[in-house]
């Protein structure tokens, strides 16, 4: 979603005359754009930021330039204050509900007489009807952003507090803006929401319209080839959603469900309101609708009070499920989070360890899945030059990374591969 944002950010700019650039080195302006997830992304900000001192010091005293320095997202909403204690150099503190007021924000400031503009509102206008309808071509594969927030409170997460509640954009907003990026050029959207499957958006009509429904109509747009959406909770996975799998070609046959953990002492601990065998019987009728669906997830490891036999669960679960790809962490305490202030916290080396266990299962399921693609041909969207020199870069169907070797007049185009050879994070194709 922050790639989302950043994009539009670039969009909001653009009027000011503010291009996008390849480097901040000589830049006018710099935006971090955060994350808050966890401890490690939150931190990297304030080093990030450290650097970019000296970067302004330099600019200003060896060139007499004025580099504006803001930072944006989930670090910049909950922890406004303290970047601007920690790193008084900042000119900008934007959260990710207020983005579309940036030049609002750089009128306001003067970096040379040190005046900031703070913005970490959850504003009553929204965000999506105050964004510019033009934008810069986003490539043949995009993302659209049709939710944001969350109400589950799982005991971990920082999302509620940072993103704010449940809100889903208007149907009319998201059909324009993907009839847009569809005529810029794109054929693969992936729908975007910290809990997209949520989705209840409110058609012309008054109506509330689920994913699946907005998927349905999605699927009518001329030249919009592959559809996907991320990141679920088990529990939105309604009915509709699962048939939408079987009824929509376009609808890719990926998904990206977390659960989080294997045990169900830690799915109760952890507020996710669903046992593991829920978990598990949602993929089997997904897999009934789609036979061929691949599966990805989320896990943490060493949340409070995790066991040994809890962490075993975790593994259990992986071996039943044979993920085509996972991500794995190691939990980490949020302020503000129910579960920040247990007192069962796991320690750091016995994190470390089940992280690396399930990493080793989680690696040799990645290259079983790519492994059992080669030999097959699969349509590959190819969306960029690749790596090296005459190797261009796509996805699969299955979200798998392809290489294959080719031009840049393959870029946008669906091509039929031959999987020639597997690795552990992507594959080898030949067009056919
Ligand atoms: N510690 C570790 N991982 C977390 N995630 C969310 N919050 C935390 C946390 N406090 C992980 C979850 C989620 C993914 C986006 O990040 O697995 O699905
Ligand atoms: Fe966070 Fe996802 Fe749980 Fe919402 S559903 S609280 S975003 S982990």
């Amino acid at each position: 979603m922050n790639v989302y944002d950043s994009d539009r950010m670039t969009d909001v700019l653009a009027p000011l005359g503010y291009a996008p650039v390849a480097s901040a080195d000589g830049a006018d302006m710099v935006i971090l754009n955060t994350c808050h997830i966890r401890e490690k992304a939150s931190e990297k900000v304030f080093s990030e930021l450290g650097r970019l001192r000296i970067m302004k010091d330099k600019a200003r005293d060896q060139q007499g330039r004025d580099v504006t320095i803001a930072v944006a997202g989930c670090v910049a909403q909950a922890e406004g204050e303290e970047i601007t204690r920690r790193a008084p150099w900042v000119d900008i503190v934007v959260g990710p509900q207020t983005y579309h007021r940036l030049p609002e924000l750089v009128s306001q400031i003067d970096p040379a007489a040190r005046q900031r503009a703070v913005d970490t509102e959850f504003p009553e206008e929204v965000k999506f009807d105050q964004l510019p309808g033009e934008h810069a071509p986003r490539g043949p594969a995009a993302f659209l952003s049709v939710q944001e927030g969350c109400d589950k409170f799982c005991a971990f997460c920082v999302v509620p507090y940072t993103r704010g509640a449940e809100f889903s954009r208007p149907v009319d907003g998201v059909m324009t803006e993907a009839r847009r990026l569809v005529a810029s050029g794109t054929r693969e959207l992936t729908l975007l929401g910290q809990n997209v499957n949520a989705y209840h958006g409110e058609a012309a009509d008054g109506a509330s319209w689920s994913l699946a429904r907005l998927i349905r109509e999605l699927a009518e747009i001329d030249g919009l080839d592959r559809i996907r959406y991320t990141t679920s909770h088990p529990l939105d996975m309604e009915d509709d959603l699962i048939t939408a799998h079987r009824d929509v070609p376009s609808l890719m046959p990926y998904l990206h469900l977390p659960v989080q953990a294997g045990s169900d002492r830690i799915l109760a601990a952890m507020n996710r309101r669903h046992t593991h065998d829920v978990y598990l019987r949602i993929l089997d009728k997904l897999r009934a609708a789609r036979e061929d669906i691949a599966f990805s997830g989320d896990f943490i490891v060493g949340f409070p009070g995790e066991s040994d036999r809890d962490f075993a669960d975790t593994l259990a679960l992986v071996d039943r499920v044979g993920y085509a790809s996972a991500y794995s962490f190691k939990y980490s305490p949020r302020p503000g989070t129910p579960a920040a202030a247990s007192e069962e916290q796991v320690p750091e080396d016995v994190k470390s360890d089940r992280l690396e266990a399930l990493q080793q299962v989680i690696n040799a399921q990645q290259f079983a899945f790519n492994k059992q693609t080669e030999g097959r041909t699969l349509d590959v969207l190819v969306e960029r030059a690749g790596g090296r020199d005459g190797q261009m870069a796509g996805r699969s169907p299955y979200m798998q990374a392809v290489n294959l070797t080719g031009d840049e007049s393959m870029i946008g185009r669906i091509l039929p591969c031959r999987i020639t050879e597997a690795r552990q994070n992507s594959v080898i194709g030949a067009a056919a």
